[in-house]
């Protein structure tokens, strides 16, 4: 059995035995579901206790969230159903067995590599400003730095010789981080996440008053870069409870790695007028349209990672429970079926485009936050009983990176060929694999397509291309290096030459441009929330400012950035800090935006602190994998298209 089977076991008979059972018992908690919650916080192993209201009170939503009547005594007595659990074998691909009794009881139980981090951990990264702990590969080698670190360097010297190296916060920056502070909801005391939107004058949050997955990875990165790690730790820990949680939309379960879209902290009954909190999850079972939260997942690894880059604080994913949690995820992600594609096949509204928009099939902000969140796996697996996991991640990641760079690129050039495709090609070397019909191009691209720049379109399926522009999927693209270094390039050149188009007034557009017309009854179902230049459609979301900001600094554009920020520095706080804004240059606060939305403030305050400090900035972005290129290059070298070497790797793929 591998080493999660020997290492939970392990724990368990650890934390089952009796000793340590009355030892740590004798603990008490004025709630009981905070028990659980100060095993994670403290790094105290005491959770099993022999009184039954103690461990198990923590998850009683299981019932609520759900609006499902308690059944039996088991559930009355909020067990979690993992414990009471039979024992069922949970089979994972990559030659992983794991006892799912055996791997619920070690969410719980897990200490495996929990320390008593202080605060010192900040400090000293702080203090020295610079990368103090490397992550390990899996050979246990130090990772190498990234070449353009110089390149970062260079530009922090520069920033800091022409402000003196003094960082002020500005009352703006006071302000976003007052705000943003207020939106820290707490569990048992304890800070978990931050609410979507914190308007006292909104009486009608509908779930803005919950703490969405993806809202939370800007506040969490304000934190992390502010030396405030407690949260963002907190935050990983509680979801990847509620990753395991009994989920189900009418008779149907998901899959069991889902993370759920969003959760709050529900204050319930129990006897003597008392009440306790609880967390209640929403999988897509409760949301607007039943949509599934994919990125959810995907985020939260790339946010583990993030945890660990920036704190240095690595013993969190080295956790059982949490490489558990991991695999969980890329197990749903990288399990077999029907597909032709190395990219994810979702349906519509499953990312933070979360309703109908024609985004259904492969979108390229799937595809991009699975690539970093795959790669940010690659770093974080644990080696022992990994290697057929990593090999498969390995293969996804060339696999994955080849199509998009292949064929989601246009710019004119590729445009122009497009426009002379042959079509109805039926052999292996067709050049127009997919079936697309030249007629296809929309005439708005013929006109707006810039001679240098370019970009990746928005989704790719047979006889279809959606040449949309998606911001979020391109700045992913250059963040993750999904694209390649040309392509990353080119396409801040885009967004450069098409500023009116994609900044305007406030940055940045969610997508260019607006469906109109008919199209937008056919593709949106004639949704009122999404009419041309508004929302999803066309409107302008401050909070991908900070994707925009860190894509910057990768690529050496800070100036960019700089403009997009002074836009939004203008703006956002006058405006009360909207979700979005509308019209075909963002003029306006947007028809139903929510104010003091958290995720434009935290946006907003985490782009001032990556500007100002890009090398703390650099440890959220990868550069470009020579070895995964080579594996590509190889590959095609046997269909005869290329050579095999890095360099025909260098030279073939970085066109
Ligand atoms: C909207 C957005 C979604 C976000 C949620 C909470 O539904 O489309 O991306 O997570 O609001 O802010």
């Amino acid at each position: 059995m591998n080493f999660i089977r020997n290492s939970t076991a392990k724990l368990s008979s650890r934390f089952l035995d009796p000793r340590n059972t009355l030892f740590l018992g004798s603990r008490h908690s004025s709630n009981p579901s905070c028990y659980e919650h100060e095993f994670f916080c403290k790094g105290k192993a005491f959770l099993l206790n022999s009184n039954k209201n103690s461990q198990f009170h923590a998850y009683p939503s299981r019932f609520l969230g759900f609006q499902r009547p308690i059944k039996n005594a088991q559930k009355s007595n909020c067990v979690p159903s993992s414990v009471f659990a039979q024992h069922r074998a949970i089979s994972m691909p990559y030659g992983l067995f794991v006892d799912d009794t055996v791997a619920s009881n070690v969410r719980y139980l897990s200490t495996s590599v929990e320390t008593n981090r202080n605060d010192s951990t900040f400090e000293r990264i702080h203090i020295q400003n610079s990368i103090s702990v490397k992550p390990k590969n899996l050979a246990g080698e130090e990772t190498p730095l990234d070449e353009d670190r110089n390149k970062v360097k260079n530009t922090v010297k520069g920033l800091e010789e022409g402000k003196g190296g003094v960082s002020i916060d500005s009352d703006i920056e006071k302000e976003g981080w007052n705000l943003l502070r207020d939106a820290v909801v707490k569990y048992c005391g304890y800070p978990i996440g931050t609410v979507a939107a914190n308007d006292p004058c909104d009486k009608m949050p509908l779930n803005y008053d919950q703490v969405f997955i993806r809202d939370f990875v800007p506040s969490a990165l304000a934190f992390l870069l502010k030396g405030e790690g407690e949260i963002v730790k907190n935050f990983l820990l509680h979801t990847l409870q509620l990753q395991s949680w009994e989920k189900t939309v009418d008779c149907y379960s998901p899959g069991q790695g889902l993370m759920p879209a969003s959760f709050k902290v529900r204050s319930v009954p129990i006897d003597d007028n008392k009440f306790e909190e609880v967390l209640d999850p929403d999988f897509g079972e409760a949301a607007i349209g039943r949509v599934a939260p994919v990125d959810s997942g995907l985020w939260w690894i790339i946010l583990l990672r993030a945890y660990g880059k920036i704190t240095g604080d690595y013993s969190l994913q080295e956790r059982v429970d949490v490489q558990t949690g991991m695999k969980l995820i890329l197990n749903l992600c990288l399990a077999d079926g029907f597909d032709m594609f190395p990219s994810l096949l979702v349906t519509d509204g499953s990312c933070m485009i979360d309703r109908r928009m024609g985004i259904h099939g492969h979108p390229l902000e799937i595809q991009a936050l699975f690539y970093a969140a795959l790669r940010s796996s690659r770093e974080i697996l644990t080696s022992e009983g990994s290697n057929n996991l990593v090999r498969a991640i390995n293969n996804r990641l060339n696999a994955l990176s080849f199509h998009i760079r292949e064929y989601y690129w246009v710019d004119m050039k590729k445009i122009n060929e497009i426009y002379r495709y042959k079509t109805e090609e039926y052999s292996m070397d067709a050049t127009n694999k997919f079936n697309i019909y030249p007629e296809q191009i929309p005439s708005w691209l013929m006109d707006w397509i810039p001679e240098k720049g370019g970009y990746l379109i928005g989704n790719l399926q047979p006889a279809h291309m959606d040449f949309r522009f998606f911001t979020l999927g391109n700045l992913w693209s250059i963040v993750s290096s999904l694209g390649t270094p040309r392509q990353n390039e080119a396409i801040l050149n885009l967004i450069e030459y098409k500023w009116n188009d994609i900044v305007g007034h406030m940055p940045l557009k969610i997508c260019y441009p607006a469906v109109e017309n008919e199209e937008w009854r056919i593709i949106t179902g004639c949704d009122p929330k999404n009419t041309p230049w508004s929302y999803h459609n066309g409107g302008s979301w401050p909070t991908l400012l900070w994707q925009f900001t860190l894509a910057c600094v990768k690529m050496g554009r800070l100036e960019l950035a700089q403009k997009a920020i002074a836009l939004a520095e203008k703006r956002l706080s006058r405006d009360h800090w909207p979700e979005y804004y509308d019209t075909r240059s963002g003029k306006f606060i947007g028809k139903q935006s929510r104010l003091y939305q958290t995720w434009t403030i935290a946006g907003f305050l985490t782009s001032k602190m990556m500007v100002k400090n890009p090398e703390m900035a650099s440890l959220l972005f990868w550069e470009e994998d020579l070895d995964l290129l080579e594996i590509c290059v190889c590959a095609l070298s046997k269909s005869g298209r290329v050579r095999c070497s890095r360099g025909a790797a260098k030279s073939q793929i970085l066109v």
